[in-house]
């Protein structure tokens, strides 16, 4: 039987927790420093299951004690973007919160694989890595899953076709300087630039970009949560699954495409050991330069964090 813990009992870790039972993946344990928000959020979606027929176990609580043993821990936890504010700028409250889910995390779960969901992604995902001590494959942000799932959203209303006949691949930061991989975007292995005039391509990679802080303007008082949380149980049920599924993850780069010493979005094989595998396909200069401008500014966002907290930088 497998366990996944998932830390913040808000919008984005709720809804993890209630596609992981209701896709029957795991038991899973809600974790908040929030007293009885996720004990009453799990008896609540504990009793989804006589109605959606499953038989997971869902437990709520303030402890971290009652997430030992876990295969798999995600981190959640951390504020939501308001309205005007960059991801960024939750750069400080958040890489506290998140330093001291992952110590606490660790201690109950030290083989647990851990999945990285607060923002800023790939600079909190960086954080976690250093915290635990993990070995990197088992560290890994989810961002592209969800950027990728947007951007596939937007090519479907765009063209009328199946979103099931749809890929698309968003690599880089999950912030403004993501790299939408509009080269390799098909219907059914038709590239879309078949379909889709240029300039309306750019405006699809503008929205996809744009994404999240389009869903902030409309909520008003958090972010999204509903294609966050399901891009992160894809990610759990590829590893628990051991799918080998090639999916867009936040993962350290170890001089893949030229980067190094930092947690980027890149072409990842995802499985039982967590990430399998980096896959290196060939950009052309432009998306190369792109990436590489990312990776820059996730650069400069970890030595601020490091600053911040003092933690000895690599
Ligand atoms: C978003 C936030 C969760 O992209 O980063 O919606």
């Amino acid at each position: 039987m497998s366990k996944v813990t998932v830390v913040g009992a808000g919008n984005v870790g709720a809804t993890v927790a209630q596609y992981i039972a209701e896709k029957d993946l795991a038991d899973v344990t809600l974790v908040d420093v929030v007293e009885g928000l996720p004990q009453g959020k799990s008896l609540d979606m504990l009793q989804v299951s006589p109605v959606h027929y499953h038989d997971r176990k869902i437990e709520g609580s303030n402890s971290y004690e009652a997430t030992k043993d876990s295969d798999i821990v995600v981190i959640t936890a951390g504020v939501a973007r308001k309205p005007g504010m960059t991801r960024d700028d939750l750069l400080k409250i958040n890489a506290n919160i998140v330093r001291d889910v992952a110590t606490n995390a660790i201690k109950y779960s030290p083989n647990a694989i851990f999945i990285v969901v607060s923002n800023p992604l790939d600079v909190m995902t960086y954080l976690t890595w250093k915290t635990t001590k993990l070995p990197h494959n088992k560290v890994i942000g989810m961002a592209g899953v969800l950027d990728s799932a947007r951007f596939q959203t937007f090519i479907a209303m765009e063209t009328g076709f199946s979103v099931e006949d749809v890929r698309a691949m968003v690599l880089g930061g999950h912030g403004d300087l993501m790299v939408p991989l509009t080269r390799f975007a098909t219907v059914n292995g038709i590239p879309i630039s078949e379909f889709v005039s240029k300039d309306k391509i750019d405006a699809l990679v503008a929205r996809t970009r744009d994404g999240g802080a389009e869903i902030v303007k409309h909520l008003k008082t958090g972010s999204a949560y509903y294609a966050p949380g399901a891009s992160v149980v894809q990610m759990v049920e590829a590893i628990l699954k051991d799918k080998n599924r090639l999916i867009p993850c936040a993962v350290l780069a170890d001089g893949h495409y030229g980067l190094k010493d930092v947690y980027i979005g890149l072409p990842c094989v995802l499985g039982k050991e967590g990430l399998k595998q980096i896959v290196d396909i060939k950009l052309n200069d432009e998306e190369a330069a792109e990436l590489k401008k990312s990776a820059e500014s996730i650069r400069e966002n970890i030595d601020k964090m490091n600053e911040l907290l003092a933690v000895a930088a690599v």
